[in-house]
């Protein structure tokens, strides 16, 4: 029986006289319980549409705890605080700001600290809402990554005022109240197989924080990164680049689009990928920049033979194609 969840849009595949929260855990979702025989109603959900039965009486609609019943029809559930596999929960932090740095090419390296004992929880590749002074939130991929505990390291373009505004805010109060975390580009589950990483201007940051994950974990497969800036001048100090360049499984690519003969590569991103790889077969592609950068990356590389699936972006999320 199909069981979707609202409001994560999740559909649960259950067992005939398999009760909702069995099911869940079965499927490895994690989910409000205590008691487990109806007394403390932390499993309880709102059953929007479809039949159940609990303790013998039949439901068509209302409250019921999912510990009890289970599902007589597909059935539509309202279940707050219900966690897919690899789901962390999402949590509201006021960071110390600990360093604000300009680091090259209108490029600002902020790094937080998180309260003791509120380790912030992600995976490497997520990202944070930064609260400004006005209410309003502005994402920034995360480029720390998990094995730095409480400490968060952001990449921040200042060349619109609005950024730096927020820039100002941080100096000023010292404080970052963050969200966090966000996006499911992310690597909680290391592939067995090579990396390929695609990042424009400070799309770095949210590969940054994969390959430090990378570094971390041991990773032993192949990572190709290859950045890209539309001027030289545009790439910005990294405090791991020089780390990154002794690993022996780590191969760095540095591309310009708008200029030439600057004694690197130059071209678009896609260009160089395809320049090195006769076949994509077996790469598991991140991405990161702009949704146009993003789209003409993904064409280009699917027309060079890549599946479709293998390539992973916030972009597909936050601005899918029509
Ligand atoms: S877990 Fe206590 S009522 Fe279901």
């Amino acid at each position: 029986m199909r069981i979707t969840l609202q409001p994560s849009g999740a559909v649960l595949e259950l067992q005939p006289g398999e009760r909702f929260l069995d099911g869940a855990r079965r499927l490895g979702y994690d989910c409000p319980q205590s008691c487990r025989n109806g007394n403390c109603h932390i499993c309880s959900a709102l059953l929007l549409q479809g039949r159940a039965r609990q303790a013998g009486v039949e439901l068509e609609h209302g409250e019921l705890q999912t510990c009890l019943a289970e599902p007589l029809s597909d059935s539509v559930l309202q279940w707050y605080g219900v966690l897919a596999p690899g789901e962390l929960p999402r949590r509201r932090l006021a960071c110390q700001l600990i360093d604000c740095c300009a680091v090259g090419g209108d490029v600002w390296r902020v790094r937080l600290r998180a309260p003791a004992g509120k380790l912030p929880r992600y995976h490497a590749g997520q990202y944070l809402l930064l609260e400004r002074a006005d209410g309003e939130l502005s994402a920034f991929s995360l480029a720390s990554a998990p094995h730095t505990g409480r400490e968060l390291e952001l990449h921040i373009l200042a060349r619109e005022p609005g950024t730096q505004v927020l820039l100002e805010q941080l100096q000023r109060e010292q404080v970052a109240r963050v969200q966090l975390p966000f996006g499911d580009t992310h690597l909680a589950e290391l592939p067995d197989g090579p990396l390929l990483l695609l990042a424009a201007g400070t799309g770095m940051a949210q590969m940054h924080s994969l390959l430090e994950h990378c570094r971390a974990s041991g990773f032993r497969h192949p990572v190709h990164l290859y950045w890209g800036a539309r001027r030289p001048e545009d790439f910005y100090q990294l405090a791991h680049w020089a780390d990154w360049e002794q690993m022996a499984n780590v191969h760095l690519h540095r591309v310009v689009s708008d200029q030439c003969g600057w004694g690197g590569r130059c071209g678009l991103l896609h260009q160089a990928v395809r320049e090195d790889f006769a076949d994509l077969a077996g790469l598991h592609v991140y991405a990161s920049g702009s949704p146009a950068m993003i789209y003409a990356t993904l064409d280009a590389l699917v027309e060079a033979g890549m599946d479709p699936s293998q390539m992973r972006a916030d972009v597909f999320a936050y601005a899918p194609r029509s």
